[in-house]
């Protein structure tokens, strides 16, 4: 079956430049893939068979959001402040993910995350588990169940945390492999070599997790770097023969083209080298700067450097699920160091820069002929404020800039991955 979505608005943004949009546009789908792309009234003509669906007059078409950078047993605890990283981590975080021993408890909770993702738009994520291998399998899944693109990762840790959360070396990295393996068929949600940070690991984790990755290189690996002072100080304490941060995981193979660096906001000269050469991508994560206090992610200074830059919520110490709202923190994060970015950058920010990051540069984060058709649908009236501000908006590129700033969980009312439709806002 072959059908054509009409909206008002469609917009999408092949590189940090570049805006591209359509008024009274549309796009035609079959078995998962954009067919085409172009104006109502053209592609009504060339797919004369096609079943239409008309999202109306306030409607806009945005590619899915992408999500680099999220932890799926955090969204319960949100929000959750008073401390800064180490703190955070020791009073609220590690407490709540202790929960996720019971694969009960976890199963309904992964439910509610993934319908939650899927209400703000997201469609592809970097998601990581708890450390618990039940616990991961069933939010694999989850993902699956609701039909969302995901990379899944079980929080490989051994040391300097409750022990409850731990788990030797060993152990933790056959189960890893045993679910690798029994997710292998998958290729819309994998599992990733998840390292939670260098401090909860020994050089033992490091290494083995290094290894497994040799052996699956096209699995993603996801880890923190270089987010707080505070951190970075006890990653030297902890591994004084390491030059370095970025170092203590690059010794280990841990550094390469599939590597999702969450917050990278204190990297020396040696270090963004480092990354650049490998190819690795750093994920910024402004809300959760913000309310961590971790710090300001140097875009400017990286971008230049021509480092690969995707987005991330982190929440729980991200606040919200929603990438809108990502990317307007981005902003605000970048405009206290006087740049301003422009909404295509930010648009781009948060759909096919995240793409290209997680692998899939060929088919995913644009509204594109042989992309893969994940979108969202959105209705500027959903919100009144963003409705007015929208008709009295002076160009399409001002259109989605009130969209992305005023607009969110709110203003999506649709969120389709592959061509089907896995959210549908009640109204
Ligand atoms: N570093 C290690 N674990 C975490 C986490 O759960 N959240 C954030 N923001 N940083 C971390
Ligand atoms: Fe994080």
């Amino acid at each position: 079956m072959i059908t054509l979505h009409r909206a008002r608005w469609l917009f999408d943004a092949p590189t940090l430049e570049r805006l591209r949009y359509i008024e009274k546009g549309g796009i035609v789908i079959e078995k998962g893939r954009i067919l085409g792309r172009g104006s109502f009234n053209e592609l009504r003509r060339k797919f004369p068979k096609a079943r239409t669906i008309d999202h109306g007059e306030n409607s806009v078409i945005t590619p899915g959001f992408v999500d680099c950078h999220i932890h799926a047993p955090q969204m319960e605890m949100m929000g959750a402040a008073g401390f800064s990283l180490l703190e955070w981590l020791e009073n609220h975080t590690f407490p709540t993910e202790q929960k996720y021993v019971k694969a009960a408890y976890a199963k309904a909770r992964w439910k509610e995350f993934c319908q939650n993702l899927l209400r703000c738009g997201t469609t592809y994520a970097a998601i990581y588990s708890t450390s618990h291998t039940k616990a991961t399998d069933l939010l694999l899944e989850a993902c699956r169940e609701a039909g969302l693109r995901a990379h899944v990762g079980k929080a490989l840790m051994d040391q300097n945390a409750p022990q409850a959360l731990l788990q030797d070396a060993d152990s933790a990295l056959i189960e890893l492999e045993e679910l690798i393996n029994k997710w292998a068929d998958e290729t819309k949600v994998r599992p990733s070599i998840t390292v939670r940070f260098a401090p909860t690991s020994t050089p033992e984790l490091l290494r083995g997790a290094g290894k497994l990755h040799e052996k699956y290189p096209d699995l993603i690996i996801q880890t923190h770097l270089g987010e707080t002072t505070d951190e970075i100080a006890w990653v030297k304490e902890l591994f004084p023969h390491s030059q370095n941060y970025a170092t203590v995981y690059a010794e280990n193979g841990l550094v390469n083209h599939r590597s999702l660096l969450a917050h990278c906001i204190y990297l020396n000269e040696e270090e963004t080298r480092l990354l650049h050469d490998q190819r690795s991508h750093l994920i910024h994560c402004p809300s959760s700067n913000f309310f961590l206090g971790s710090g300001l992610f140097p875009y400017q200074k990286m971008r230049h450097a021509a480092l690969s830059i995707a987005m991330g919520s982190d929440v729980g110490a991200g606040w919200d699920l929603s990438m809108q709202t990502t990317a307007r923190c981005c902003y605000e994060a970048q405009a206290l160091q006087k740049y301003f970015c422009k909404p295509a950058e930010l648009l781009h920010l948060i759909t096919r820069a995240g793409a290209v990051a997680m692998g899939g540069s060929r088919s995913l984060g644009l509204l594109e002929e042989g992309f893969k058709a994940d979108f969202v649908v959105h209705d500027l009236s959903e919100r009144e404020v963003v409705r007015l501000r929208a008709e009295r908006s002076d160009s399409p590129e001002d259109l989605l800039s009130a969209l992305l700033f005023l607009g969110g969980e709110t203003t999506v009312v649709e969120t389709h991955v592959d061509g089907r439709r896995c959210y549908k806002k009640n109204r």
